[in-house]
């Protein structure tokens, strides 16, 4: 394990190894030197700052980011004025794409100001090659760039950047390696993500997730648990496992395995209180998973489980592969198997060709299955996905339209449900002190849902009992029992 190796004990004056996670061993322990050297001339330490602009897999990644320049000597900061900021870009919309490069103005100027600031960019951007001729072009401030395959190499890539006036770009368009024992630093102490697979192969035809984040490749399940063990022996008690589809999981190993069984695997981790997953796809979910889930009290009762469209149609042209009867039935079936089960989910409008009935399907699909909540988005074109070719786009005034009236379904659904469980009492995770009030603290349901209550601050991190007293819309206040 990671932990375990002493960077200080290894030998800068041999070559660097060929194999990982060696050769990254070996650079960090470069760059720790070099950024050493650089703090004395400074005269202070040097800081860097990891801001994520994408989903729970780049906040994940940040992490591991965080992890290797803290080996390296690094600071953390919180705030963008650092000798070393990384953003970790997103590119699903373009509107995530457009704030990365409104951001990276206001950093040159914060760069012609210290002469130590250097600035990177990774994540799924970064993998667009329009994305880097533009920053090679109009962003030469930009340090270095890398790729989502390329974020074991941190290390490596710093100690390049350090050498160099020069924009360091490493990006790879996939890869088949998944390169274990390396750092990585959590934001919160109690829970963690875990990544169980990278990659996705569904090729859902508005989505650019496939070409940036390369083929879908599974972690072995012997890694995850080590991963999880370390983790609970470092005090988590709730772990996300992280996949674009975990439902696929285990298919393309040596030895193959399902997600269900890798589940119940992890589950019986001693120390280990709650179990959450992200994302599943429909189209494979499976009864012994629906079974192994039912059967457990450490998986919390919560599921997203992306619809995208509720009519048959569009699903066919995003290529989803279910159909709005099979997806139904399938909401019923998790239901019936578990009543207290919160079910969220994924919504676009606005695809190509989307008419009044499609909507009206959609909205049905959203009465019928009661989400607890549903994240909406106007469909946002992405160059080199087969619907950014596709006829008929959707005027914008015409999807801002349809999105309001759906994201009004969607509260007034979500507002029910979460009145459900007014006056029951219910097992609570403590996150934080409450933002507003400090004399309350903010924990999360298995159903992940949010209850305010009076407490201690040193419970957070814990698992309590909290009556769920008054429903606010969204979230609960309460009172531990
Ligand atoms: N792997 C996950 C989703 C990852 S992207 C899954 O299959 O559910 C998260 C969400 O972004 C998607 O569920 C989808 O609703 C949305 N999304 C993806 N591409 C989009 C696009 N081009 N326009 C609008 N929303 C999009
Ligand atoms: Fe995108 Fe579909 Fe893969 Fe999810 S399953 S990441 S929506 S292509
Ligand atoms: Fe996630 Fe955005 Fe990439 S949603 S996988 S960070 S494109």
């Amino acid at each position: 394990m990671y932990d375990d190796i002493n960077l200080d004990n290894i030998d800068l004056t041999a070559d660097p190894p060929k194999d990982e996670p060696a050769r990254q061993h070996y650079f960090m322990a470069k760059a720790r030197r070099s950024v050493r050297s650089l703090s004395e001339t400074a005269g202070r330490p040097l800081t860097f700052h990891v801001e994520t602009f994408g989903c729970q897999m780049n906040a994940r990644d940040s992490e591991k980011l965080t992890g290797i320049l803290a080996a390296a000597g690094y600071v953390p900061s919180d705030t963008e004025d650092a000798d070393l900021v990384v953003y970790n870009t997103c590119t699903v919309r373009e509107n995530a794409n457009r704030k990365v490069y409104g951001r990276l103005g206001r950093l040159k100027r914060l760069k012609a100001d210290n002469p130590y600031m250097r600035i990177a960019l990774c994540g799924c951007m970064t993998q667009e090659s329009q994305v880097v001729d533009r920053l090679r072009e109009d962003y030469r401030f930009v340090d270095l760039v890398f790729g989502t395959h390329n974020i074991f190499q941190l290390a490596e890539l710093i100690c390049r950047m350090l050498e160099t006036d020069a924009m360091v770009v490493e990006v790879w368009e996939g890869t088949d390696q998944v390169v274990e024992d390396l750092p990585a630093r959590r934001k919160y102490p109690f829970k963690s993500g875990v990544n169980i697979m990278f990659g996705c192969n569904n090729f859902c035809s508005y989505c650019i997730v496939p070409y940036v984040r390369g083929r879908e490749r599974s972690r072995s399940p012997q890694a995850i648990i080590d991963e999880i063990k370390s983790l609970v022996a470092d005090g988590v008690v709730e772990v996300m496992l992280l996949g674009q589809n975990v439902n696929s999981y285990g298919k393309t190993l040596k030895q193959p395995i399902s997600f269900a069984q890798l589940l119940s695997q992890i589950c019986q981790i001693p120390g280990l209180e709650r179990v959450r997953f992200m994302t599943s796809h429909p189209k494979d979910l499976s009864d012994e998973l629906i079974q192994v889930m039912a059967d457990s009290d450490k998986i919390c009762r919560h599921l997203h489980l992306p619809v995208q469209s509720g009519s048959t149609r569009i699903l066919e042209k995003m290529n989803r592969r279910y159909t709005k009867e099979s997806y139904l039935a399938l909401a019923e079936k998790i239901k019936k198997a578990m009543p207290d089960l919160a079910l969220t989910t994924d919504i676009i409008v606005g695809f190509p060709g989307e008419t009044e009935e499609d909507l009206a399907h959609t909205l049905d699909v959203v009465q019928q299955v009661r989400y607890s909540s549903a994240f909406t988005f106007q469909y946002s074109k992405r160059s080199g996905t087969p619907a950014a070719a596709m006829e008929d786009q959707v005027p914008a005034e015409v999807v801002q339209e349809r999105f309001d009236r759906l994201l009004d379904t969607v509260q007034t659904i979500a507002r029910e449900e979460c009145a459900r469980w007014e006056g029951t009492t219910g097992s609570v995770l403590v996150e934080q002190i409450n933002h507003q009030d400090p004399s309350l603290l903010t924990g999360r349901l298995g159903n992940n849902l949010l209850v305010h209550f009076p407490g201690d601050p040193r419970l957070i991190g814990k698992i309590v009992d909290v009556r769920l007293d008054a429903c606010k819309g969204f979230y609960y206040m309460g009172e531990m029992i």
